[in-house]
């Protein structure tokens, strides 16, 4: 048996999968972590402190988590939703009324929205509270605060879709709030809306908006986010042990 699993191990497929030794000293154990695709995403070594799920509250994966859903359930919604002012608000009362979980498919993505702007406020609340803002980090703040202004531009987008009163509306005033601002205003909402007012240009362009170039960056930008997590060493919380200079004098560390 002994010969069996020496042969399986050393055999040139399974080191292929595997290719370092069982994890029980340091350079096994930073090679699990830097030749796995999911383990690769973590810094080879983080602080204790930033492992404690009361430091981050889990609001970053979280997230991740609700825009994975929110873009599983959308694609779903595809199957039905047409981006026509003659169809939209029929094709929703359809879904709603005659698909099997037609209803829950449109609740999961609707509150799915309203929770990741909720959390995304929330994870930039705790990386202020925390200071992780701060160098070498600043960057990754600015990625966050795109990821935040894309978050609400995929929820405005959104709104238009249903093709209801409400949506209708809604839209009709934010656009128009869009126009007052200085020197670009009037073209951004030429922009959005196709023409001069909400109409069918307005809701295919919203659509391409909301279902490929908005979510399309926003996955990028999430990868872009991740990877600067893992180069700035893992979340900032250090552990909190401050040596001072004196107590390494005559130690190797000097
Ligand atoms: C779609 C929105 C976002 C996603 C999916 C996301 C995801 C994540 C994840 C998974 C982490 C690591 C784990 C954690 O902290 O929980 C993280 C860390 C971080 N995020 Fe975000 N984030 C988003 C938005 C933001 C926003 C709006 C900001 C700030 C304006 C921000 C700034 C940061 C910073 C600076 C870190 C490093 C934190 C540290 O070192 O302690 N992120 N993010």
């Amino acid at each position: 048996m002994r010969k069996l699993i020496k042969t399986v191990t050393e055999s040139r497929v399974w080191r292929s999968f595997f290719r370092h030794g069982w994890p029980d000293n340091p350079l096994d154990r930073s090679l699990v972590m830097t030749t796995n695709i999911f383990f690769h995403l973590h810094p080879v070594k983080i602080s204790r402190k930033s492992l404690r799920s009361s430091y981050s509250l889990g609001l970053g994966v979280i997230s991740v988590i609700v825009f994975g859903i929110l873009s599983f359930t959308g694609l779903l919604l595809m199957f039905y939703y047409v981006p026509s002012v003659e169809r939209a608000y029929s094709y929703i009362l359809l879904l709603q009324t005659r698909v099997p979980f037609g209803q829950l498919l449109r609740n999961m993505h609707r509150w799915g929205a309203h929770l990741m702007v909720i959390v995304v406020v929330l994870h930039m609340a705790r990386v202020f509270y925390t200071g992780a803002y701060k160098p070498p980090r600043e960057f990754n703040w600015v990625i966050g605060v795109v990821l935040l202004i894309l978050t609400l531009a995929a929820s405005f987008t959104g709104y238009l879709l249903p093709w209801d009163q409400l949506a209708y509306w809604a839209i009709t005033v934010g656009t128009s709030v869009a126009a007052y601002e200085p020197l670009m205003g009037d073209s951004i909402r030429a922009i959005l809306l196709g023409g001069s007012e909400v109409g069918q240009e307005a809701l295919t362009r919203f659509y391409a908006f909301h279902i490929l170039i908005i979510p399309g960056a926003i996955a990028s930008l999430i990868s872009l986010h991740l990877w600067r997590v893992r180069k700035d060493g893992g979340l900032a919380a250090q552990d909190a042990v401050k040596i001072e200079p004196e107590a390494l004098q005559g130690t190797d560390n000097e």
